[in-house]
């Protein structure tokens, strides 16, 4: 079983590689309901920034382990009132067991995680959605049982999700491809750490080509083109992503048996058609659902429960 007992979870990068593997292990058994545990702790949401998925899995998986979750939406709490964040970590800090947090910047989150002594989770900054990671190493082990000699293609804008996805893949021995337009390509510091987690074993590409990039894939992943706080430059981007879109044409080139994954919420006919979404090789609602699975398993785990 995983023991993160009392870790946060800032990036990807905090885990090694075996406690990944450890992680997915226990999200497994806790899915098939072979390993059951409970904690009597609670959790705080404190998200700056719209969610379905996070916020419903993460409440359910804690319901489900037997605690308690308090959201705590910024905008009713002194934080809006300009309260600072460092006052605000230290004062949760006395009520609450954990905390995971949906913000834009990632400093703001290592603020907390610095002034908080409970562990904090990243549940999406503009730099990372690390949770999100997790419950898609967990989708493509679900579709081909390892990860060895698997290529994941993800097309699109090189955002938190393209930066925590080349750290999974390195973390579990994947190769990755990141396609993006010129100017839209990963964080270069998370590009390294990928690169050197990897080391050398599995290949972190950079490529502008969408067609290369899918060519042989086994895994095609997207993304919105605009994220949360980018809105206004969503008309802007529609023009330069429209050769990365994941249609069946471009799906035609990766293996024969790739699959089909997106974070959500997806724009249907930007990022990704309703044909391909809806089609044969989508996981995406399997996907979605292991959001809950690893997240009770993350908890579970730097929580102790037994
Ligand atoms: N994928 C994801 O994080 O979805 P939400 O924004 O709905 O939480
Ligand atoms: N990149 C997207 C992910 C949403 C789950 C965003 O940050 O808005």
């Amino acid at each position: 079983m995983a023991s993160l007992s009392g870790r946060d979870l800032l990036s990807l990068a905090d885990l090694s590689p075996k406690e990944v593997q450890d992680l997915l292990q226990m999200a497994t058994q806790l899915k098939s309901q072979k390993l059951k545990l409970q904690c009597n702790k609670v959790l705080g949401l404190l998200f700056s920034k719209a969610s379905t998925r996070t916020r419903v899995s993460f409440s359910v998986a804690m319901y489900q382990l037997g605690g308690q979750v308090i959201d705590l939406n910024p905008n009713v709490t002194q934080l809006s009132r300009g309260e600072p964040v460092q006052d605000t970590a230290r004062v949760l800090d006395r009520y609450l067991d954990i905390l995971a947090i949906r913000t834009f910047a990632q400093q703001e989150l290592e603020t907390f995680a610095h002034y908080a002594k409970i562990p904090v989770i990243n549940a999406l900054t503009d730099l990372e959605h690390p949770c999100q990671v997790l419950a898609d190493l967990l989708t493509i082990k679900e579709s081909f049982d390892t990860f060895a000699g698997l290529t994941l293609t993800y097309l699109g804008d090189g955002n938190n999700v393209a930066n925590s996805l080349m750290l999974g893949c390195a973390l579990v021995g994947m190769n990755v491809r990141i396609s993006t337009p010129i100017g839209y390509e990963p964080n270069a510091a998370v590009i390294q750490t990928a690169r050197s987690i990897a080391n050398d074993k599995t290949e972190v590409i950079l490529t502008h080509d969408p067609e290369d990039a899918t060519k042989g894939a086994n895994v095609l992943y997207t993304d919105v083109w605009a994220s949360m706080g980018q809105e206004s430059e969503a008309d802007d981007r529609t023009p330069i992503f429209q050769p990365y879109q994941i249609n069946e044409q471009l799906l035609s080139l990766a293996d024969l048996e790739a699959i089909v994954l997106h974070c959500l919420p997806a724009h249907r006919g930007e990022e990704i058609t309703d044909e391909v979404i809806e089609g044969s090789q989508s996981r995406v609602w399997d996907q979605a659902e292991n959001r809950m699975h690893i997240q009770k398993a993350l908890l579970a785990s730097i929580l102790g429960a037994e």
